[in-house]
């Protein structure tokens, strides 16, 4: 066993052989969309997102779903299952397999298998200060979902937000292998900052964050301020307060976007000064637009992390 239980890394990691080891990780959860396709593609890219995040190539994957068959028509099932047959496909795996059960509300997403070597490992572990922070999808999705849940989503916020969860990492996972980055993680349920705290407690750092060069979903400020905000962003908020030195001026809103509970986010990576321009430019290239630089990792024992805007 390379990665393990003991690392809050983004998936365990087993070696097969001198050149090869095997990455695997599992994720589900109920709709957050309405459109049961688009939940497909979403859980789907969530779910293969944590292959992504350790540099590794998924290879395979399962199904895990339940469902409430006594309530819902099938074709609602059908369409979730399209979804993510054909998030499948555009990672080039295939789904072998998996398992249904009866549920109250529909819960979809797979178990993922993928393969790396073992010497290229991308862990939460490997910041070193001086490293510039790219993160590559923009911060909000909790906020925006929860505002679907509350009715005060318009069309046009769904679409964005659809798009923006149903986005693979594959290339942003793909253009930083052949950077070399030091270490990397994916902005998921725990927020921005508890994600990137989970980098900087494993490395041993700390880092500052730069609020103007976050990226943010269009209306999310203002859903912020009129206090539509997930639960789970809540507790983040909660959670993180004794870990983060505020800076001067960082409103309440602000603190809760980088607390937000993302559903299938970005790559947060951690990249050293002299190859973080070329990445970044590279990124956009190849399609990864929102990407940006957003903090860097500096020297601090205690590991804490510095808001300024
Ligand atoms: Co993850
Ligand atoms: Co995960």
């Amino acid at each position: 066993m390379l990665i393990g239980y003991n690392s809050v890394d983004d998936a365990g990691v087993y070696k097969l052989t001198e050149n090869l080891a095997l990455v695997q990780t599992v994720d589900f959860f109920p709709p957050v969309v309405d459109d049961p396709y688009d939940y497909g593609r979403i859980a789907a890219a969530n779910s293969l997102s944590d292959i992504y995040a350790m540099g590794g190539k998924p290879i395979s994957a399962l199904n895990i779903v339940g469902y409430p068959k006594e309530v819902m028509p099938l074709s609602v099932l059908e369409e979730i299952l399209k979804g993510g047959a054909d998030k499948a496909k555009e990672a080039r795996i295939s789904i072998i397999g998996g398992h249904t059960l009866k549920t109250k509300e529909p819960i979809y997403g797979l178990s993922v298998n993928g393969i790396i070597h073992p010497k290229k490992i991308v862990s939460n572990a490997g910041a070193k200060p001086g490293d510039l922070l790219i993160l590559t999808k923009p911060l909000g999705i909790g906020i925006i979902t929860t505002a679907i849940k509350r009715d005060k989503a318009s069309p046009e916020m769904v679409k964005e937000v659809v798009k923006v969860m149903s986005e693979l990492n594959k290339t942003a996972s793909e253009v930083m292998v052949e950077y070399g980055v030091k270490a990397c993680t994916d902005i998921t349920g725990y927020g921005f900052l508890g994600h990137l705290c989970e980098i900087t407690s494993a490395s041993g750092v700390g880092a500052k964050i730069y609020l103007s060069n976050i990226p943010v979903l269009d209306y999310v400020w203002k859903l912020a301020e009129q206090k539509i905000v997930p639960g789970g962003t809540l507790s983040n908020r909660n959670f993180m307060e004794g870990k983060v030195d505020w800076g001067k001026d960082i409103c309440e809103e602000a603190k809760l976007i980088l607390c937000d509970a993302q559903t299938s986010g970005g790559l947060l990576i951690s990249v050293s000064k002299s190859k973080a321009q070329k990445l970044l430019g590279s990124l956009e290239k190849r399609g990864v637009k929102n990407s940006s630089i957003v903090g860097e990792i500096i020297k601090d024992k205690k590991c804490r992390i510095r808001v300024e805007w």
